[in-house]
């Protein structure tokens, strides 16, 4: 792995810092930007530095007014990990098993839909950084490619998040492309019932259709080269375009399908998936004890405890805080995945240490991809595995799949 990170840090290295401007990074903490990606809050910062400030705001921010966002940062920061002095490991075993395959370490790739808009040619490039590291990669219904050109590309499976439509013809069309293209499981999404109304984009006029503002035009102008990359392949809905009867760009294709997305999903529809779907079927957005034993009923093999990062119901819980409960209903051998604030390889290992069979990332592999494409997600994930090992050794924890009992203090 260091020699991989060696050769990527080298890249990272070689971005030239044109501006020492200042940002505040998780925690408070104001630094100076520096040339290299020496923990992950530097990649927030370079992401930051590249994109328009109306795109990181559609990135960063939470539903109205980030109560459930700002949550899921401080419950895990009031976590304590056990430092542990006597039961020293030599070296730890980071590797496991999420959704069947194996992976380098507990952490896969969220679904991030319209990923196209932070850095050319996404999905291909986090695909990619995820088959080299070894962890799984989840590729969005709302993806800018479609995913049989992300297949094309990445010679590795991936799996495929479903944003359920009203008409179940389309559903099952998209499953069965997936199933063409070995797509080792679908990942159902179950919080958006509603779209959270994020009050940053309402802020900055990022609505659909877009009504162009000349701040648009400006902040776009002092990131020439987004702008330049945007102008040359201005990204669509790669998976929906073939439904979608009026043009294939982005806001046609947009404003065709939103009217057309299943608000609730009922545990009918979930049942007719797991009728129809035949591999790893994983249910994202549970935060309730007795909704996640209503999906393992229904045939949801994995489950991910998911508040959509804060951008669905303002004043939910965190995910860490409900983790504890939903372990003890669905019992050990249901594998539980924890998204939402997870920045770190320290998160990852107070979320292992709470019930969690691993984690999603989003924002904090986003940053890297915005940042640096490829190269910038690969240098993310290898932060949080270096991190991950580090909480590991000084806890006495040598292996991911078997973690001491009092590994988290609450
Ligand atoms: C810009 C953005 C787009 C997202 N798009 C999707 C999506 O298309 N499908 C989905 O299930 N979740 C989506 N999510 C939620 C993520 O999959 C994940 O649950 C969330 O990012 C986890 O929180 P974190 O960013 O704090 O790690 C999106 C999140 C962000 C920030």
């Amino acid at each position: 792995m260091s020699e991989r990170f060696d050769s990527q840090f080298a890249e990272v290295a070689s971005e030239p810092v044109t501006s020492l401007d200042t940002h505040e990074l998780r925690g408070g903490a104001m630094v100076k930007p520096p040339a290299v990606a020496l923990h992950p809050g530097h990649l927030k910062v370079a992401a930051r530095r590249r994109l328009p400030s109306v795109i990181f705001d559609f990135l960063e921010g939470g539903s109205n007014d980030e109560v459930t966002l700002a949550r899921n940062f401080a419950d895990l920061d009031e976590l304590r990990l056990n430092q542990r002095v006597f039961d020293h490991v030599a070296s730890c075993n980071l590797g496991t098993t999420l959704f069947g395959q194996r992976a380098a370490m507990p952490v896969a790739l969220a679904p991030i839909g319209l990923s196209g808009v932070f850095h050319p040619g996404a999905e291909i490039h986090a695909a990619r950084a995820a088959a080299a590291f070894g962890v799984p990669y989840c590729l969005s219904t709302l993806s800018n490619y479609p995913m049989e050109e992300v297949a094309a590309a990445v010679n590795a499976p991936f799996l495929f998040q479903l944003y359920v439509f009203k008409d179940r013809a389309i559903n099952s069309a998209l499953l069965q492309r997936a199933e063409r293209l070995n797509c080792p499981g679908v990942v159902v999404t179950l919080d958006t019932a509603v779209q959270g109304r994020r009050n940053r984009d309402l802020d900055n006029g990022l609505v659909v259709p877009l009504k162009v503002r000349p701040s648009h035009v400006l902040g776009m102008m002092r990131r020439p080269r987004w702008l330049f990359n945007w102008l040359l392949k201005k990204p669509t809905l790669g998976n929906l375009a073939p439904y979608s009867p009026d043009g294939s760009d982005l806001a046609t294709v947009s404003s065709w399908a939103e009217p057309r997305f299943k608000g609730a999903v009922s545990a009918a529809d979930l049942e007719w998936i797991r009728h129809i779907w035949p591999r790893k079927l994983v249910v994202k957005g549970i935060l309730d004890a007795e909704d996640a034993k209503l999906a393992v009923k229904l045939g949801a093999d994995a489950i991910v405890i998911s508040n959509h990062g804060g951008r669905q119901l303002d004043g939910a819980s965190s995910t860490i805080k409900m983790l504890p409960a939903i372990r003890e209903a669905v019992g050990d051998d249901v594998e539980l995945i924890l998204d939402s604030g997870i920045r770190s390889g320290f998160d990852v290992l107070k979320a292992l240490g709470l019930g969690a069979n691993g984690c999603l990332v989003g924002r904090a592999y986003v940053y890297g991809l915005a940042a640096h494409g490829e190269t910038g997600v690969s240098a993310a994930l290898e932060l949080i595995a270096q991190e991950l090992d580090e909480a590991m050794t000084l806890t006495g924890t040598p292996d991911v799949n078997a973690l001491p009992s009092d590994l988290v203090l609450r």
